[in-house]
């Protein structure tokens, strides 16, 4: 190996500057020529690159977002796609790839290496916490925080106004941002796609929160969750069928997925970065890196996007007994 190409792929996810800083930095550390593919698979179909060198990747540990850019290239699902960005690693005469992104970046590494066995790791960046075999993803510890944050600021107002505010969260079909914020930020009910709550039990825990003298409440909804999914009906509900209580709905969108890194995501994507490295030096192909119990661990990519549930129930418990 003498060449090694970075992209981001997906969904962008604050830390993700971090892993690009910490694969080029590590490159140069053994040696290693860096280039940076932009706009993730896409630039690779499109030969968008640029020669990284250590001092390429300053100032941007603390910048949330991808300096590389990111898409979900559609081309590169087509064989098509895959051949042109093959010719391109080629010509470019790129040894390696490292992928940070999600379950989508890793379905897409899987495709490419079936078709053209081409070394690539993967480095797990997004903020939904969505992927097996790691205990964290790059990006979630910055979101969930992001969310706490947004949480405080709204239950100044639920409070002030004696209001019951349904907050919607991201997460895509994991409920880890939603149950984990929503333990953080001191919600009254969570709902996720992990457990199905139901309208009527929902409407009977508000009831008894009620009587026992709560004036306001907040729920935190995943976006995956099914009856959060219609969260606007969800709400007519509720005032529908509880007295006393006006209803406000506050989608979080986007804001989830900016900002700048936490230590703790920074910190994580420098460790991954260099991991991934090690990783292609000591001759490793097809897998992710992650964390387990706080060591770096390799996991294959078909391991990686089994998509299981990997939420610790646990801590439903821990969200039931604080919110008594
Ligand atoms: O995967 C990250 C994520 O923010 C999910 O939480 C969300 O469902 C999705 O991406 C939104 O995607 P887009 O920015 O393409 O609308």
């Amino acid at each position: 190996i003498k060449k090694v190409g970075v992209l981001t792929s997906g969904g962008d996810a604050p830390g993700m500057n971090a892993a690009i800083r910490a694969v080029v930095r590590s490159c140069a550390y053994h040696n290693l020529e860096c280039v940076g593919i932009f706009r993730g698979y896409q630039g690779l179909i499109e030969g968008d690159f640029k020669d990284l060198d250590a001092r390429s990747v300053k100032n941007i540990i603390n910048r949330g977002g991808t300096f590389l850019k990111s898409a979900r290239s559609k081309e590169f699902m087509t064989a098509e796609g895959r051949q042109k960005a093959y010719d391109h690693l080629k010509k470019e005469k790129i040894d390696a790839l490292i992928a940070i992104g999600g379950d989508g970046t890793f379905k897409g590494a899987i495709v490419f290496n079936e078709e053209h066995n081409f070394p690539i790791i993967g480095i797990p960046g997004t903020i939904d916490n969505d992927i097996n075999g790691t205990d964290y993803t790059i990006g979630y510890d910055t979101a969930l925080n992001t969310v706490i944050e947004a949480i405080d600021k709204i239950r100044d107002t639920a409070n002030s106004h004696n209001r019951l505010f349904l907050v919607e969260v991201m997460g895509r079909d994991a409920g880890d941002i939603a149950l984990n914020a929503g333990i953080g930020a001191g919600a009254e009910e969570i709902l996720i796609p992990e457990q199905n709550l139901g309208q009527d039990r929902l409407i009977e825990s508000l009831r008894r929160s009620k009587l026992s003298g709560k004036t306001s409440s907040i729920i935190v909804v995943s976006e995956g969750d099914q009856i959060g999914k219609n969260i606007f009906g969800l709400a007519k509900y509720i005032e529908e069928n509880l007295e006393g209580y006006e209803v406000r709905v506050s989608v979080l969108g986007h804001i989830q997925r900016g900002g700048s890194p936490s230590c703790y995501d920074r910190v994580l994507a420098s460790r991954m970065g260099v991991a991934a490295i090690d990783a292609l030096l000591a001759n490793e192909r097809d897998v992710m890196i992650g964390i387990v119990h706080s060591k770096m661990v390799s996991v294959s990519f078909s391991e990686a996007i089994k998509g299981e549930n990997k939420l610790d129930m646990e801590l439903i418990r821990v969200a039931d007994i604080t919110s008594v």
